[in-house]
């Protein structure tokens, strides 16, 4: 382990507050959570932001459509947004908003930098718009006929059916999709940042600073002309106010990233520290977490836009996967769009962190939560390989013995040290975001452990010889205790209680594992875990479908 201690930010993407958290975005904040309480327990200076993502078009509508304000509507989104992740175990340093005044300050500040520089352009471009509704329609808002294959009720810039795309004014009979009128085309002037006055840096910076995959998809760009990027929405639009342009507004995209600098800010003025630390510091890193369909915006606009404002470049722009439900899309339909609060109602969230740990690595690859599969992980390898060895090994000591471990024989203490031996593997594994690997580790002590547990018969053992029994659980525990070490980046309400259960004086850190439990008393079992039953998954799917067909 590097003696002295980094300083870390992690940022997962901010949730658009005009949708509730599902399955998908948990697999998200869960990793980023594990990657930072696993910092933490190092000893490294480790935070992790995060916000609402809470401008744009579809949260004005939607807001106009519930007859409330957007104020509102962000209000109710953020108090059920932090509430899942919190639930799901998801521990933010600081959990903001973008509609925030700091967040208002730093996108003003931005947009000057880069006008001061040269990289902002205006130009007249040609928009849908709705008379009726009296505003400019966004391609996802003008719907028709697909100009391709016949195909009603498209979108405006591409066909769900064909997978054709193409512009709004393709469509056979447009129409506004709020109140069905077909739109007209009005100009309207528009601000434009330069993306190509950074193509030579982007370029360069890419190769290391995220993973191989996304870089050579990314590069493929780079063989023209990188687009101007329009940074501007008109009035009516739910967001900041462009200085020195009236009437228009960021698009979201602008303010969403640089929310990550707000939440910074908004935590460092309550702590007494200044953002500045994490943000023009050469010493720190920045590592954001976010999916695939979102890399455009983060290895592209983001970078370029840090770069135009001066401030630190990403260390490392994570990229995930989609998940996946029993290998297929998330669906309403099939009842496998799941959100975070409906799976609460019915299965412990710890499961769900384990079994998303026991699949990710640090490739893109989609990953697919089979239910089954699902079901008989937990129930054969936490609750049958690893929470058993807890649950026998402990209830034997205080029901049969003296509920105090006894010092280990030499055969458990070469046991224990080959446990602790994996700290350093298991640890690079979990730095480099191959969670799957550092199970696949951990079980083979929970493997190792059981075979021990099995080879020695401490419940035959016991009616003739108490101390080697005792000794033996002794080697148990202490396998089990370091397991609920490593895994407590994972699983941390489990290693919480496995610190309570076995008395220790301070909660566990990475190094704990090289500590040896000998002569201590230990508390009574409580219970650490459930097994999984198909039917939880199957209530917990028909309460979707009901949603859905009501909806
Ligand atoms: N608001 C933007 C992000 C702005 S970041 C400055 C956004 N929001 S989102 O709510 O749509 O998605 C948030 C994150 O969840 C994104 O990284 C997205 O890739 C991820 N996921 C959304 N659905 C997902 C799955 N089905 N599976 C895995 N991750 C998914 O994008
Ligand atoms: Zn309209």
């Amino acid at each position: 382990m590097s003696s002295s201690p980094r300083k870390i930010l992690v940022t997962a993407a901010l949730p658009y507050a005009n949708g509730e958290i599902h399955l998908g975005h948990v697999l998200e904040y869960v990793q980023a959570d594990i990657w930072t309480r696993f910092q933490k327990m190092r000893g490294h200076e480790c935070r992790y932001f995060c916000a609402d993502d809470t401008h744009g078009t579809p949260i004005m509508i939607s807001a106009r459509a519930q007859n409330i304000s957007p104020e509102e509507l962000i209000k109710g989104a953020y108090e059920r947004h932090s509430a899942d992740l919190a639930d799901f175990q998801v521990e933010f340093d600081n959990f903001y908003s973008t509609h925030s005044p700091e967040n208002k300050v730093f996108s003003e500040e931005f947009f000057l930098k880069m006008k001061k520089k040269n990289h902002i352009v205006l130009k007249t471009i040609k928009q849908a718009y709705c008379e009726h509704d009296k505003m400019f329609l966004p391609d996802r808002f003008v719907k028709g006929t697909c100009p391709k294959c016949g195909a009603e009720e498209q979108y405006g810039d591409s066909c769900d059916v064909c997978a054709a795309t193409y512009a709004p004014g393709d469509l056979k009979d447009p129409h506004c999709s709020i109140c069905k009128n077909p739109p007209t085309t009005r100009d309207s002037e528009h601000i434009f940042f330069k993306l190509n006055d950074y193509k030579d840096f982007l370029k360069d910076w890419l190769p290391g600073h995220t993973q191989k995959e996304i870089n050579n998809k990314m590069l493929e760009w780079f063989g023209e002309d990188l687009r101007d990027w329009d940074i501007s929405r008109d009035d009516p639009y739910f967001g900041f106010e462009i200085p020195g342009h009236p009437g228009k507004y960021f698009y979201v995209w602008v303010d969403a990233p640089i929310g990550y600098i707000s939440s910074t800010k908004n935590w460092c003025d309550r702590n007494g520290r200044d953002y500045k630390e994490f943000w023009s510091n050469p010493e720190a890193e920045i590592h954001h977490f976010i999916g695939k369909d979102i890399i455009y915006f983060h290895t592209l606009f983001w970078p370029a836009m840090l770069k135009a404002a001066e401030y630190n470049l990403p260390t490392k722009v994570n990229v995930h996967g989609f998940v996946k439900i029993n290998g297929e899309k998330m669906s309403k339909s099939k009842g496998t769009f799941i959100n975070a609060r409906t799976y609460l109602k019915h299965v412990d969230p710890m499961y769900l962190r384990y079994y998303y740990a026991s699949k990710l690595s640090n490739r893109v690859d989609d990953i697919d939560l089979n239910i089954s599969d699902f079901i008989s992980r937990v129930n054969s390898e936490l609750i049958g390989k690893i929470t058993n060895l807890a649950s026998r090994g402990a209830q034997m000591l205080n029901k049969k013995l003296d509920g105090t471990t006894s010092t280990l024989d030499d055969l458990g203490q070469e046991k224990v040290k080959w446990a602790q031996s994996k700290s350093e593997v298991i640890a690079e594994h979990f730095e480099n975001l191959e969670y799957s690997k550092a199970i696949i580790e951990i079980r083979d002590i929970a493997e190792g452990a059981n075979k021990y547990f099995d080879e020695h018969e401490p419940w035959k053992l016991i009616k003739t010889d108490p101390i080697k029994t005792k000794q033996i659980l002794t080697t148990i525990i202490n396998m089990f205790r370091i397991m609920a070490i490593y895994l407590k980046p994972v699983m941390p309400e489990y290693s919480k209680n496995v610190e309570a259960l076995l008395n220790e004086k301070t909660p566990f850190t990475w190094n704990s594992a090289q500590e040896v439990l000998e002569n201590r008393a230990i508390n009574a079992y409580t219970h650490l875990a459930t097994r999984l039953e198909q039917k939880q998954f199957d209530t917990m799917i028909q309460e979707e479908l009901s949603k859905s067909s009501k909806a």
